[in-house]
């Protein structure tokens, strides 16, 4: 099926979660629903397919996707499995981590949108809270201007080609759009959510399950 794909990755060991003996956090229950599925379930409202990436050994059993492959040691490795079965038909395709499970259906829209209109890539991103300094040695280097800096979150959209191409030489990094970046490739801004966290630590979970509790006093006040 042609059209906008999203790529979730899911085969990370979570290892700044802590509990090893536990699955990994993706797996974790979050008011009921796991962390993948949410992700999962709100990229399959608003893409055409959606692939997930998981650990070699990991079967996967969440909602139905187009596919499910195993992903690499990085990141970006896990990405460039999942992008391997993405059709070359696809002109839109997302990357979108498993660890955010409140991501919105607008920000998957904007970044979309975003590539629609013309840009290689698009990241979702809010502004900076705290001030942030570059350390060297336990020694500060540098204050960096706040009012530049934003923080950027997943999903992040892609022109298929263009991802692919960043991807050719297998290299590494935390973030895709950084590697369209150094590839010269057009990166826009669209607006983040400050909602869209990344469970990266216990207390993380606690903070989401907390978030979608409002969110339902909300809906229901307001209904
Ligand atoms: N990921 C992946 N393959 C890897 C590493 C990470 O698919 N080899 C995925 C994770 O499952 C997660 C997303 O990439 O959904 C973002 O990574 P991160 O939050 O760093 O997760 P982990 O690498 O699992 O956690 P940690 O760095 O604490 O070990
Ligand atoms: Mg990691």
């Amino acid at each position: 099926m042609p059209g906008v794909w999203a790529v979730v990755v899911a085969a990370g060991r979570g290892e700044r979660f802590g509990e090893p003996s536990r699955p990994p956090k993706q797996f974790a229950e979050l008011d009921g629903v796991r962390v993948v599925d949410r992700a999962v379930l709100t990229a399959q409202s608003v893409c055409d397919g959606v692939v997930v990436v998981l650990a070699e050994g990991v079967a996967w059993d969440g909602p139905a996707v187009d596919a499910a492959v195993t992903g690499g040691a990085t990141r970006s490795a896990s990405v460039r499995a999942g992008l391997d079965v993405v059709p070359d038909d696809c002109d839109v395709v997302l990357v979108h981590d498993a660890a955010r499970p409140l991501a919105s259906r607008a920000v998957f829209e904007r970044v979309i949108d975003a590539v629609r209109a013309g840009a290689d890539a698009a990241v979702p991103a809010i502004p900076v809270a705290d001030t942030v300094k570059e350390v060297e040695r336990g020694r500060v280097v540098s204050t960096l201007p706040r009012d530049r800096l934003v923080v950027v979150q997943t999903p992040q959209a892609f022109r298929t080609v263009v991802l692919r191409a960043a991807h050719a030489d297998g290299p590494d990094a935390t973030d895709d759009a950084a590697l369209v970046e150094a590839a010269g490739g057009a990166v826009a801004v669209v607006e983040g959510d400050p909602r869209n966290l990344k469970i990266t630590t216990p207390a993380d979970l606690t903070v989401a399950s907390a978030l979608l509790q409002s969110t339902a006093g909300t809906m229901k006040e307001g209904s």
